[in-house]
């Protein structure tokens, strides 16, 4: 069997709905059609995009005999009842991060997913970035030595200013954290993927820069905001952190510090780390992601380009374009799908992120609020 057997539909019209269309196309596996909030936004999205079918609900998808996978690129709160309904519809699920409110949620959908049999992956595309992967098989095959300390940022400006509005500001649509779930959890996810190393212990200190938001009437979707700029506003409280800083203990005694911050100016979208091992240090940077930094203590430092002849096999794996042909933000989606429908098809390379991992970065979530409210040291509970 091959991709162009497999037959998906996407939910959610908005932000990252349309990319995951994208994504599952250029596999060669059909997108049948596409689910938005309200029947209006179904059709202009399904016309848009060259679709055939608008659905009038996920029900709807469930009952569509030809669907084998669904992709849930909506709002967080709606990730556990629509990745529950599929699972137990006998679809396979790739679901946005996180993959839902809380780990009593994710629990449940993890233990699903295991009684199903059926695939269920988390979007976490920033590790199929081909030089992640490298960095991921260097430290793994030992080049790197025992880590020590990892750090880094993802940083953002989208929410700068108290006019910038966007449901996951509320905690009852994102969820109680929201800088730390939204992009924290793809740097934890990231540094877990490349070192192996799981973290045990979390100390977070998180702060609310806009107590206060003006609220646009209308819906607003993401990164929309900055493009248009609405004519009246309400005020609403926010009880949701826009940045803050987050120490880390390894299991193997490495430190590890996160800042994430979505109110940085001139940050559009910036994720990067520093992995120093008794060996060598590894450096990668969205911004210029087709590079890697490799620190050495006795001989000069080097940078590793994406050119499948320069690197390993398991980066290689993830690259489609020779050096110098850039790869980066729709093509890390392309290739998680792409490991996500091998693993339905049972060929070719598969390591997408799981629901497992994906319930593990939500239990990080939870203990990193609950160290931000104690303001101490706080054990994962995983
Ligand atoms: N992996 C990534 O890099 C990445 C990037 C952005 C967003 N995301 C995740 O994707 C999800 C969506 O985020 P976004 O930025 O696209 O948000 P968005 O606000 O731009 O879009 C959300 C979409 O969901 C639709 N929707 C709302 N309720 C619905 C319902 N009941 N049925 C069907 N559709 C409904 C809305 O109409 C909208 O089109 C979030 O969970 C977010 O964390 C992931």
């Amino acid at each position: 069997m091959h991709y162009s057997r497999l037959t998906s539909v996407v939910v959610g019209t908005g932000f990252i709905g349309p990319v995951h269309v994208e994504g599952i196309r250029r596999l060669g596996i059909r997108v049948k059609g596409i689910l938005g909030s309200t029947p209006a936004k179904t059709a202009r999205a399904r016309q848009h995009l060259g679709l055939e079918m608008e659905y009038e609900d996920i029900d709807a998808i469930i009952a569509d005999p030809e669907v084998d996978a669904i992709h849930l690129a909506v709002p967080n709160v709606l990730h556990y009842p629509m990745a529950k309904k599929a699972l137990l519809g006998g679809k396979h699920v790739m679901c946005e991060k996180p993959l839902a409110m809380n780990s009593q949620e994710t629990t449940e959908l993890v233990k699903l997913a295991k009684e199903s049999g059926l695939v269920a992956a988390v979007t976490y595309n920033i590790r199929f970035y081909p030089l992640n992967m490298e960095a991921r098989q260097r430290v793994q095959e030992g080049a790197v030595g025992n880590i020590y300390s990892v750090v880094g940022s993802y940083v953002q400006d989208w929410l700068l200013y108290d006019t910038d509005y966007n449901w996951r500001v509320l905690a009852e649509h994102g969820g109680p954290l929201r800088a730390v779930s939204d992009i924290g959890t793809h740097w934890m996810d990231l540094i877990t993927s490349i070192t192996g190393l799981k973290i045990v212990e979390v100390f977070a200190d998180l702060h609310i820069v806009h107590p206060l938001r003006k609220r646009p009437l209308g819906e607003v979707e993401t990164f929309s905001g900055k493009m248009t700029k609405a004519q009246s506003y309400e005020e609403v409280e926010i009880n949701t952190e826009d940045c803050g800083s987050i120490l880390f203990r390894f299991e193997n005694g490495a430190k590890g510090v996160l800042w994430v911050s979505q109110v940085m100016a001139g940050c559009k979208n910036n994720v990067s780390y520093q992995i120093a091992g008794s060996q060598q240090s590894l450096q990668w940077d969205s911004a210029r992601p087709n590079e890697l930094w490799v620190g050495h203590r006795s001989s000069p430092n080097q940078i590793v380009v994406k050119d499948p002849s320069l690197v390993s096999e398991l980066a290689r794996t993830y690259i489609d374009y020779p050096g110098q042909h850039n790869e980066g933000f729709p093509d890390s989606f392309k290739q998680c799908f792409r490991s996500f429908y091998n693993a339905i098809l049972e060929h070719g390379e598969v390591d997408y992120p799981t629901f497992k991992e994906g319930h593990y970065e939500v239990a990080l979530c939870d203990a990193i609020l609950e160290s931000h409210r104690r303001q101490a040291w706080t054990r994962v509970d995983a």
